[in-house]
């Protein structure tokens, strides 16, 4: 048997970024979606403002975004730098998704600094995209350069900022190495 460990790394270092071109039509379970989104309310979070708030999109909603991505890209993007391609992409991302979850953050100004806030979000979202991996479920973190025009459309709350987009969908691809530098490259040890 493996131990904790063995999974653990197992699961961290095989977790990619898998986009929904790869994503098989199958549908997740909703359990599924609620077993990753417990997963990120156990990041840790300074002063428990908790501050991860989270969007689930799912069948007519999820196409309706997807059309709604495309449209916000049309409007902020020069006539002579529009490419069809790229707006064909944000309908079909969002159809070949079994769900979008939006990804926000509550911020709490004067409590604590919103780096932190930030911090502890980024934590939530890794926590998700873990879970995501043992139940070998697809995902990615995509942050669209409409990214500022979100929670105007989701009627989000003023304290509110959205950081993104986490795709999933059941998928088929192999497992790929991920590509990083050594750690020891970027890691200082000062014993004396
Ligand atoms: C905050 C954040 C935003 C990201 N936004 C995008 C994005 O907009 N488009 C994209 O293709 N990947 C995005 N990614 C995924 C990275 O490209 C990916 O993590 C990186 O290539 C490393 O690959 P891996 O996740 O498979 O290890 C984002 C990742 C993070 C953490």
């Amino acid at each position: 048997m493996e131990s904790e460990i063995e999974i653990l790394s197992s699961i961290i270092q095989r977790r990619r970024s898998i986009f929904p071109p790869s994503y098989t039509p199958q549908e997740i379970p909703d359990e599924y979606i609620l077993q990753i989104l417990e997963s990120a309310n156990y990041a840790p979070t300074h002063k428990l403002t908790e501050p991860w708030r989270f969007i689930v999109l799912r069948k007519e909603a999820k196409h309706k975004f997807g059309l709604e991505l495309a449209r916000l890209y049309q409007e902020q993007t020069p006539p002579a730098q529009f490419l069809q391609k790229k707006y064909d992409s944000l309908v079909e991302k969002a159809d070949q998704s079994s769900c979008v979850i939006v990804l926000n953050a509550q911020l709490h100004p004067g409590l604590i600094p919103e780096w932190e806030e930030i911090a502890a979000f980024a934590c939530a979202v890794q926590n998700m995209a873990l879970t995501a991996e043992a139940l070998q479920i697809g995902a990615y973190w995509s942050s669209p350069g409409t990214i500022e025009q979100l929670p105007a459309y989701f009627n989000m709350e003023p304290n509110e900022k959205c950081f993104g987009l986490f795709f999933m969908g059941f998928h088929n691809e192999e497992p790929r190495q991920a590509k990083r530098s050594p750690i020891a490259d970027k890691v200082r040890w000062i014993e004396d």
